[in-house]
């Protein structure tokens, strides 16, 4: 529980660092269970999801330090395949650990994922390419039961890029006998640096980025220090707040490269952008014009930025049509967002929205994560007070967003508080 009270109009100035990308730690830390070594993460950032995947590891017999911003992992004891209930529900990444504990024991029970209410997220694309390799599923009273007595090296066609299908699919396949090809995978860069991960401790995976990845099976794998990507959602969130608020940011530890479909929509839209290794610099004088977006699998515009890219349309000048082809259920927030003055009308899979002078600040709910930092965005813009419930949604994913926000020049603070 926990809400942000936002006193908007300020502009956004000033400069902050962008974190280890959650849905890259995620994985990487479900992958860490493949060696009884120790790994290091290095700067894995406290944020409630990654908090729950560590409570899931311990679960199962791993134990776990954080010395610092670094966490330490040791799985020589981890000696359990199944997730409990309670802690599988709590979010939507325990359905990596399918892979990780199929790949360890040849057997994994999980029960329905939680994670975000953005539609049905079904998991069939997992455990349909995981029986191609010889893993059997069945569902027992709400859980998931995988068996294998053998995971079988083979050539994997997706019917569907789905990130975390093709996670798991890596893993799954990495201490395989033989090599597997993943077809039509996915090509986020978080699925890169999944790659890199693992053939940091000794795997062979080729083609990360592709849509084929290779895997040659390795007998086993060894510990490893990694420093994972920087969260390109984090730092594309930023960046649209500034626009929206108008200012000037410097964004450390940020690699342009993996945002770049936002980069352009931004300096379409009148912002200034520059980069120069993994700094962006920024500088927007607020109210910008009218765009057209589609959300799709990498490389095309990510929608987990699709509904903080909604404020930006809702305060341009002009109307704008959003697009979402991810999730059928990610437009929760455009209620909350009209009460504070936007005008976005919704239908089918797409957001029709009018952009007006000012938002105005009001009481609203995040319903999700990203949902959740849009409506933050929003309150920075807004005139006078916005009060964001809901503040557990968004501190999954976002660590210290008040804080960061603050130290940029924004009246903004979490409270206790329904
Ligand atoms: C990951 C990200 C999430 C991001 C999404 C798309 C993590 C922890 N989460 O989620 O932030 O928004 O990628 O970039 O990395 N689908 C099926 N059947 C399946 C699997 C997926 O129908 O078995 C559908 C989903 O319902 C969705 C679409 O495929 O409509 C994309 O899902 P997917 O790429 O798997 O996303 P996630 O891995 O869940």
């Amino acid at each position: 529980m926990g809400k942000y009270l936002i006193s908007g109009g300020k502009k956004l100035c000033g400069e902050i660092s962008v974190e280890s990308a959650k849905n890259s730690v995620l994985p990487i830390l479900a992958a860490s269970t493949l060696t009884d070594e120790k790994v290091v993460i290095k700067c894995c950032p406290k944020i409630a999801d990654v908090i729950s995947l560590i409570n899931i590891l311990n679960s199962l017999g791993v134990e776990t330090a954080f010395e610092n911003e670094n966490l330490i992992i040791n799985s020589s004891g981890m000696n359990n395949y199944t997730i409990p209930e309670r802690l599988s529900k709590e979010l939507r990444a325990s359905v990596f650990m399918l892979g990780a504990l199929i790949s360890r024991f040849k057997k994994a029970e999980i029960s329905f994922p939680g994670g975000c209410n953005i539609g049905k997220r079904p998991i069939d694309l997992h455990l349909k390419s995981l029986k191609e390799m010889g893993v059997n599923s069945y569902i027992d009273n709400g859980f998931v039961k995988c068996s294998a007595e053998k995971i079988l090296a083979k050539k994997i066609t997706l019917s569907y890029p789905s990130v975390g299908a093709t996670e798991n699919l890596m893993l799954s396949a990495v201490l395989a006998d033989g090599k597997t090809e993943i077809r039509n995978c996915a090509r986020e860069p978080e699925i890169v640096d999944l790659m890199r991960f693992l053939n940091t401790m000794g795997a062979k995976i080729y083609g990360g980025g592709t849509s084929t990845i290779l895997i040659d099976g390795v007998k086993k794998l060894h510990g490893t220090v990694y420093q994972p990507m920087s969260d390109r959602i984090e730092a594309g969130t930023f960046l649209i707040a500034t626009a929206i608020t108008g200012g000037e940011l410097q964004l450390n530890n940020c690699n342009a490269k993996n945002i770049c479909t936002l980069i352009h929509k931004l300096c379409d839209n009148t912002c200034k952008i520059a980069v120069k290794n993994d700094i962006i610099y920024m500088r927007s004088n607020g109210r910008g014009k009218s765009f057209n977006l589609h959300t799709g699998p990498y490389p095309d515009f990510p929608t987990d930025l699709q509904s903080q890219m909604a404020v930006l349309a809702s305060v341009a000048s002009g109307s704008s049509t959003i697009t979402e082809n991810v999730f059928e259920r990610r437009f929760a927030y455009v209620d909350e967002l009209n009460k504070m003055g936007a005008d976005i009308r919704v239908k089918g899979r797409t957001a029709y929205v009018n952009g007006v002078l000012q938002l105005t600040g009001t009481k609203v709910r995040a319903l999700d994560l990203r949902g959740g930092a849009a409506l933050i965005i929003a309150g920075l813009n807004a005139e006078g007070i916005t009060q964001v419930s809901g503040a557990e949604h968004i501190l999954r994913g976002y660590l210290d967003l008040d804080k960061k926000f603050r130290s940029l020049g924004a009246d903004i603070k979490l409270i206790d508080g329904d």
